[in-house]
């Protein structure tokens, strides 16, 4: 592979375990310096551990690149613009962010508590908008940048999620917008759905929150099949890690705002939401939109094929 990231310095959220320990990794052994930002939570996002970051540093320093620890909370507004700033200090740029932080809080939306919906917000979404925020005055300057944000497929609807999934379908809209704004400034943002096998995809409670859900009826075979490449034997994230590499190339400068799937097994690409299909009318000269033409059009004109993918249950 040789050294196609040789002097770029990268932030890495989440970098002390799992995907964003992977993707550390594989950014260093093609030559990047490695600021590793993770607080050692809980998969709920409670307690706090340096181990696992200090640990990446060391594998990643083995590989020949410079690295440090940073062990505050991608939540926190003041400590990101902190991060950023020790990434320009310790390695003179940042040149690469991959936003990869997470916890999990799942629950059915009627026994959601409140905290658990911020929290989760607050670490996926407003933390993957903290640090492109700072990040983003860099590369503005600096005229270069690679972000990759973590999504995840549960953005396109899940169960017993409805935290997780709301809070990474605003990081694909996110990237989908800085994508847009940063791109003239040289500055990529695209985002990857992984499937791994993590503590976050898998043990008890996992098997049976999908169990449950599986027995509802409430997964679609695509969901399904996706779930079950994650939690294979085998399915560890460094098996795809440099795919989150590769985006961060040069050979990537011209991939913005693209959202991807990504594990062992598959490299695929979502599509961008698209109006399907419309019926439209002159507004200067119509009466409003009324209920009766509604109720035979939208059926027979818009929803041709589609199926409820939660109909009633008696
Ligand atoms: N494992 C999968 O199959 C899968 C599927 C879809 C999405 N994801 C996403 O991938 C990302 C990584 O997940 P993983 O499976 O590697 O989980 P993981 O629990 O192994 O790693 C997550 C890391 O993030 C750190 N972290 C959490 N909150 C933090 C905070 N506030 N500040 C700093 N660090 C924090 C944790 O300490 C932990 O080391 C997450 O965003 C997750 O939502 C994972």
């Amino acid at each position: 592979m040789g050294e196609r990231l040789g002097g770029r310095s990268a932030l890495v959220t989440g970098a002390g375990r799992g995907i964003g320990k992977a993707v550390a990794l594989a950014l260093a052994r093609v030559g990047a310096n490695v600021l590793v930002c993770d607080l050692g939570v809980a998969m709920d996002g409670t307690g706090s551990d340096q181990g696992p970051a200090d640990d990446t540093v060391s594998e990643c320093r083995k590989l020949g690149v410079k690295a440090a620890a940073y062990y505050a909370d991608v939540s926190d507004f003041k400590a990101t613009e902190q991060m950023v700033k020790a990434c320009v200090s310790n390695f003179g740029r940042i040149d690469i962010l991959c936003n990869i932080a997470g916890i999990l809080r799942p629950k059915m939306i009627f026994n959601m508590s409140e905290e658990d919906w911020d929290r989760v917000q607050a670490v996926h979404l407003k933390g993957t908008w903290n640090l492109c925020r700072h990040a983003c005055v860099a590369m503005r300057q600096q005229r270069y940048g690679r972000i990759v944000n973590c999504t995840s497929e549960a953005y396109a609807g899940t169960v017993g999620h409805t935290n997780y999934a709301a809070a990474k379908g605003g990081i694909v809209s996110l990237t989908y917008a800085i994508a847009r704004e940063m791109g003239r400034y040289g500055v990529t943002c695209n985002a990857f759905a992984p499937r791994a096998r993590t503590r976050l995809s898998v043990g008890d409670d996992q098997d049976q929150g999908l169990q449950k859900r599986m027995e509802a009826g409430l997964i679609s075979e695509e969901r399904l099949q996706g779930m079950e490449e994650t939690r294979r034997e085998g399915a560890d994230p460094e098996h795809f890690a440099p795919f989150v590499a590769y985006l961060a190339s040069d050979a990537a400068a011209d991939v913005n705002g693209c959202v991807f799937v990504a594990s062992r097994a598959t490299i695929g690409v979502w599509n961008h939401p698209t109006i399907m299909r419309k019926f439209t009318r002159d507004w200067e000269i119509e009466e409003p939109w009324n209920i009766a033409e509604l109720e035979k059009r939208v059926p027979a004109e818009l929803l041709v094929d589609y199926v409820n993918p939660a109909p009633a249950k008696d």
